[in-house]
């Protein structure tokens, strides 16, 4: 049976975006489309992106009754995409960033450390770039070791970047256990780092967020919800920096986290941070 994923921070950041009706809202990553409901249902005009074309076609079936626009494309290229879709001078746009629980548990594309049988894929349009195989048996140590700094510390990362060329010149990485076997303690992190390496996941945060900031009109909300530090890190940079140029306000002096009703009912809400930042 098909699993399903628990939209994170769902009334939080629709309120922070203040979605009104017949106002223009873009969700950047679509994902189940729990948010892009909410913002359809309290009456905005939607414009929705998503990578994974799975992930498309089972929220185009939830939603499809609003007739919103749904594009599958990278968000990287959210302004230009926008533009020629007529959404210029936006009233919010919404970031959920990573992977949706589907990813992880339905999708067999070896997202999750625990699916030992799955090929390492992990690429988010399945028919672009390099795989995580790829990545893994191919990459130089040196490269592999920055990767690694993503989410470990220096000494770590170089020791699992060593780890893997040990292995690799003996046998090739094809499944999720001959990468997870290696890594009984840390196989989360680096599950992520390579996940994030795979999709450019920072470079594409970088290209969103500022591509999406220039398509809100003056008033309007840019709400961004990560996951972990690295994506913590880089969300509020972006955001200070704009606020120090003089474009924007950051609304949430603090960011806003699950309520523990949440976290009791979906424990994997437990890292999730939302931060909003208003254009002046
Ligand atoms: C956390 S989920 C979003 C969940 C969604 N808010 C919901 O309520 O169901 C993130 C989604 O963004 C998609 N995604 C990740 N990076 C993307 C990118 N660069 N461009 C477009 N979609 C992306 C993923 O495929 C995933 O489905």
């Amino acid at each position: 049976m098909a699993s399903s994923h628990f939209t994170v921070l769902l009334n939080e950041s629709i309120d922070w975006l203040s979605v009104r009706s017949g106002g223009l809202y873009i969700d950047a990553t679509l994902g189940a489309g729990g948010h892009s409901e909410e913002i359809l249902k309290r009456g905005g005009k939607l414009l929705a992106f998503e990578l994974d074309e799975g992930m498309m076609r089972r929220s185009y079936e939830r939603l499809e009754k609003f007739c919103p626009t749904l594009v599958k494309s990278n968000f990287t290229h959210i302004k230009k995409v926008s533009i020629e879709s007529g959404f210029s001078q936006v009233d919010g746009i919404l970031f959920d960033l990573g992977i949706s629980m589907l990813h992880y548990t339905d999708l067999g594309r070896g997202f999750s450390f625990k699916k030992a049988d799955e090929r390492l894929d992990m690429r988010l349009d399945d028919k672009v770039g390099v795989d995580a195989a790829f990545v893994i048996n191919q990459f130089p140590q040196e490269v592999l070791k920055n990767i690694f700094e993503s989410v470990l510390a220096s000494r770590e990362a170089a020791k699992a970047a060593k780890k893997i060329v040990s292995v690799r010149v003996v046998s090739q990485f094809e499944k999720v256990s001959d990468l997870a076997r290696l890594f009984p303690e840390n196989a989360a992190e680096i599950f992520l780092a390579i996940r994030m390496a795979v999709n450019d996941e920072l470079g594409a945060i970088q290209k969103g967020l500022s591509g999406g900031f220039e398509l809100l009109k003056v008033g309007g909300r840019l709400a961004v919800i990560s996951f972990h530090s690295t994506e913590h890190k880089l969300v509020t940079k972006i955001f200070e920096d704009l606020e120090k140029n003089g474009t924007a306000v950051v609304l949430t002096k603090k960011p806003v986290f699950p309520s523990s009703e949440e976290i009791e009912t979906n424990p994997a809400s437990r890292s999730a941070q939302l931060r909003v930042i208003e254009k002046i």
